[in-house]
């Protein structure tokens, strides 16, 4: 495995459709950084982390708070609900983890209110049969608010806030009343949001641009946590079936305010097969009993909403597509013994519809059907395994063929949700 390097932001990012399991890579990550950053996304995410034999769900806070680093930061690119923060930071201090001295807010980040969580139900009812399965927590029309330019930053909050506030939510109200969507009410959970508000307050809201980039140049790194995962980014995902962020590498420069040159190593974190939530095209997906094994096997149930996630044998096509976009340095293969009972797995190396056959990502991926290649599984526990060694033949062999094709180096082996259960190549 490579080395970190100073001096310069490594990228952790899901390379497929998010859920790969960042939580327990950045648990392991965070100690050899100065700083962990969060650069996209919002409460959509769920990084589920187990510390001190317990377990956390963290959406907005950068995983770098259960560890050593010894600044966290919420980017400009992200956004943020002000009750559903609170509620985070409060289990964590309640906990006994230093939230206030530790983590910085940008002054540039988005705010979801209340009003762009009703949009997003909104919506996505409008839409009926093609709506995106979306988390709900108002990310699709808070980054709209952000590129229309009516949106509402952090930094808004420090002076004449309910001006602003009761101008957007106003402006709200009209659409929602054009979709004629308007049976809610939003009386307490606005109560809540105002209370998260000052509390957020109270924290550290600041130029972390330049705080970072002051870090960077005093030797520091940086590790830039990502959310969600390529497929599911608003440029290159499969898209309308998508997230409202950049989740992609491009999107660590952007989010923080971080030069192309500052970047160093990019982790691309996948898992051995593949999952995906909510709607849109999924040609590896397996609607049978075999998905029915993979789900169960891996606990593949929603962290945010609880719904089941689809699941479907490994896709290289979106892996190559996605290392390609990103510039991915190393691969981290996740959840690889949850494969143990196959005698046959297979990996989805190309895409094919009406006698077309392709291996690159098509602009349109729906209706495609994945064309596999049959790889004997290695019917062994990998749970047990602490070193390469240790590792079966016919998995090792699994290893090459992957890394044969994705041309990207494999350095990190997840065998299990214990930290122990990690293998560093
Ligand atoms: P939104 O981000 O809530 O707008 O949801 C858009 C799409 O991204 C939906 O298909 C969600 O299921 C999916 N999504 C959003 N966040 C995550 C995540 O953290 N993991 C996996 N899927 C996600």
């Amino acid at each position: 495995m490579l080395g970190m390097r100073k001096g310069k932001v490594d990228a952790l990012l899901g390379i497929v459709f998010g859920d790969e399991g960042k939580g327990k890579i950045v648990d392991y990550f965070t100690p050899k950084y100065d700083i962990v950053a969060r650069f996209a996304g919002g409460p959509n995410a769920g990084h589920t982390i187990m510390f001190g034999g317990r377990k956390f769900v963290l959406r907005s806070i950068p995983s770098g708070i259960l560890g050593e680093a010894g600044l966290n930061i919420i980017g400009n690119g992200c956004v943020i609900a002000p009750d559903l923060f609170m509620a985070e930071a409060k289990e964590l201090e309640d906990a006994g983890y230093d939230v206030r001295g530790r983590l910085h807010i940008s002054k540039r980040a988005h705010l979801i209110l209340p009003t762009h969580r009703v949009l997003d139900r909104a919506y996505e009812q409008a839409k009926g049969k093609r709506r995106v399965g979306t988390t709900g927590k108002g990310i699709g029309p808070t980054y709209s608010d952000k590129a229309s330019r009516t949106g509402l930053r952090m930094g808004d909050a420090l002076v004449g806030f309910q001006e602003k506030y009761a101008r957007l939510k106003a402006r709200h109200e009209q659409i929602l009343r054009d979709l004629h969507y308007t049976d809610y009410d939003i009386a307490e959970e606005e109560r809540q949001w105002m209370k998260g508000l000052e509390y957020m307050l109270s924290l550290d809201i600041t130029d972390t641009e330049i705080e970072i980039n002051k870090a960077l140049r005093e030797g520091k790194n940086v590790l830039a946590e990502g959310a969600q995962g390529t497929m599911l980014d608003i440029d290159h995902g499969t898209y309308p079936y998508v997230s409202s962020s950049s989740t992609v590498c491009g999107g660590v420069c952007t989010g923080l305010g971080v030069a192309p040159s500052s970047i160093g190593e990019v982790f691309g974190i996948f898992k051995a097969y593949s999952t995906r939530v909510g709607s849109g095209p999924f040609p590896v997906e397996l609607t049978d009993e075999t998905g029915d094994l993979i789900r169960k096997t891996g606990s593949e149930y929603g962290a945010v909403t609880g719904r089941n996630r689809r699941c479907g044998w490994i896709d290289l096509v979106a892996l190559k597509y996605a290392i390609m976009v990103n510039g991915v340095t190393q691969l981290v293969m996740m959840k690889s013994d949850v494969l143990d009972s196959f005698e046959t797995i297979k990996a989805c190396v190309a895409y094919e519809k009406d006698g077309v056959r392709t291996e690159d990502m098509p602009f349109d991926t729906e209706g495609w059907h994945a064309v596999y290649k049959d790889i004997p599984g290695w019917l062994t526990d990998l749970s047990r395994a602490t070193s390469e060694g240790e590792l079966p033949a016919a998995f090792e062999a699994y290893i090459s063929f992957l890394e044969k094709e994705l041309e990207t180096p494999i350095t990190i082996i997840s065998v299990g949700p214990d930290r122990a259960q990690t293998i560093v190549r």
